[in-house]
């Protein structure tokens, strides 16, 4: 096995010491492929397994783009694959240990076939031990980079094929934020709906996540940079786009600019690009402006992602929320107040340290009192470097578990309630793909963000037509296809 080259290792210590007075570096990147690497590529399968939240997605589909355009072709299973690649989470750590599964299962591959890469990206690979564990349960692995690695992967791809090393390359922190990824929509993973990255990295420092560390501070994109990406999606056929940003209310701080999400929104709904949405808003962050924007245009979906994370005001302290329980729940009043029909989802974390039987009863009553949409739920897993990780625990796993299954009918119950409410309702879906299960069906989301299915076929794939809703399920409504 050949030694590892260590350019650069992450540092948990020096990602959470950066220097918010450091300028940010706009800087357009060459991503130009060498000679040899285009000749190298040709032909040549691939296979990247990506794991966590959106903005995971997103730098697949950029290191996907790169990789076709070097000639390499997609392949869904891993098995005989030239270039196995795994995009990682660190927010949970069963993420992490399914990584090392998967990772032996690409062992067979590599036994097969010593030429095959092997690759490691994103959020795991920015803790130090996790590097340290792979280099020494997992050594045939060839290619280790950050999350602010990205603009740099096809020169180090490079140095790993033209001149045969193993190489770790991980930045802990970066002032970049990156421009000039590849524009046409090969590598997107729909060609229907795309995500939109608006700003990079987190601040915000709650004290069980891994993300600012991961990830790095918030820096925004420039308004002009994203508005042409939005037009280019648009005039790619396009119908929807997706904000991102793990705190997009912080979109502009970094210029100065505190009401800057609200008047970005505004000009993104004006590009007339048929439906948008954002993720994810922090909510003491969030202005009303915003509402205002999202009540003035049609095309802005009435849905929105706000996670509370814990109905306690002592969690919300413990977890350094920065925002109360009555504070949170007058946001959400005033939401429903200016946008009536809004769908509502959040994050909720189960056994926080130390969690009180009042505390759990606390967030039941918050949920209650909500009647979320949805709501995607949480048994708390301490981060190794995280403030809550060294904070006293002494709640059983078993407590966990009772209190994360009592949480989970209550959301569903609540759910169910809500999805009931469509029945006999119009709604506008855009339908994006033949149903799994049921290839006479095909599905969609509404407005509100809310999967539909009807009997149809592909032919209505990218179009926008009215349901009526028969049957509401959970996580679904079933509708019939009206006439236009
Ligand atoms: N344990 C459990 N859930 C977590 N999340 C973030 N960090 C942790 C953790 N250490 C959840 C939060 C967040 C969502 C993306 O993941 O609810 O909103
Ligand atoms: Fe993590 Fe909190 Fe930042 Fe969200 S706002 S990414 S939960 S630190």
């Amino acid at each position: 096995m050949k030694k590892h080259r260590l350019v650069s290792l992450p540092n948990l210590k020096e990602a959470a010491g950066r220097n918010l007075s450091k300028p940010i570096d706009y800087t357009k990147v060459n991503l130009q492929a060498s000679s040899f690497l285009s000749s190298w590529g040709a032909g040549k399968t691939f296979c990247i397994k990506t794991y966590g939240c959106q903005a995971n997605v997103r730098d697949s589909e950029i290191i996907k783009s790169l990789l076709l355009s070097i000639g390499m072709v997609e392949q869904d299973d891993f098995l005989g694959a030239s270039l196995i690649l795994f995009n990682t989470c660190a927010v949970r750590e069963n993420a992490e240990n399914h990584l090392y599964g998967e990772l032996g299962r690409a062992k067979e591959n590599y036994d097969k076939n010593h030429d095959c890469i092997i690759g490691i990206c994103g959020c795991v690979m920015q803790e130090e031990f996790a590097v340290k564990h792979v280099l020494k349960h997992f050594p045939f692995v060839s290619m280790i980079f950050g999350t602010n690695n990205i603009t740099s992967f096809l020169s180090l791809l490079n140095d790993v094929v033209q001149y045969n090393q193993s190489i770790v390359d991980v930045r802990s922190n970066s002032d970049l934020v990156p421009e000039g990824f590849p524009e046409d929509r090969t590598g997107r993973s729909s060609s229907i709906t795309a995500f939109v990255n608006i700003m990079y990295g987190c601040n915000k420092f709650c004290t069980y996540c891994i993300v600012p560390y991961t990830r790095g501070r918030e820096r925004s994109r420039k308004e002009e940079n994203i508005i042409a990406e939005v037009k280019c999606l648009k005039e790619q056929g396009y119908k929807q786009v997706t904000l991102l940003g793990q705190n997009v209310d912080a979109y502009g701080k970094d210029f100065g600019d505190e009401y800057a999400f609200a008047g970005l929104l505004e000009k993104v709904a004006q590009t007339g690009i048929e439906r948008v949405r954002f993720v994810t808003p922090y909510p003491s962050d969030f202005k009303t402006e915003v509402f205002d924007v999202m009540a003035k245009y049609d095309n802005i979906m009435p849905y929105l992602h706000l996670p509370v994370q814990s109905g306690s005001d002592a969690i919300l302290k413990k977890m350094n929320r920065r925002y109360t329980r009555e504070q949170y729940l007058s946001i959400v009043h005033e939401l429903r107040r200016r946008l009536p029909d809004v769908f509502l989802s959040t994050d909720i974390i189960v056994g926080f340290p130390n969690e009180s039987d009042q505390d759990f009863e606390d967030t039941l009553s918050l949920v209650k009192e909500v009647s979320y949409d949805a709501a995607f739920t949480f048994i708390y897993s301490p981060r190794p470097g995280t403030p809550a990780a060294r904070m006293e625990d002494k709640v059983s796993m078993e407590t966990k578990h009772e209190r994360f299954d009592r949480l989970k009918a209550l959301i569903d119950e609540c759910a169910q309630k809500r999805a009931d409410a469509y029945i006999g309702k119009t709604v506008e879906v855009l339908f994006e793909k033949v149903s799994d299960k049921d290839k006479t069906r095909i599905s969609g989301y509404d407005r509100h963000n809310k999967l539909v299915h009807v009997k149809g076929d592909s032919s209505l794939i990218g179009t926008i037509r009215k349901v009526k809703v028969t049957e509401s399920h959970l996580y679904s409504l079933i509708g019939e296809l009206l006439d236009d």
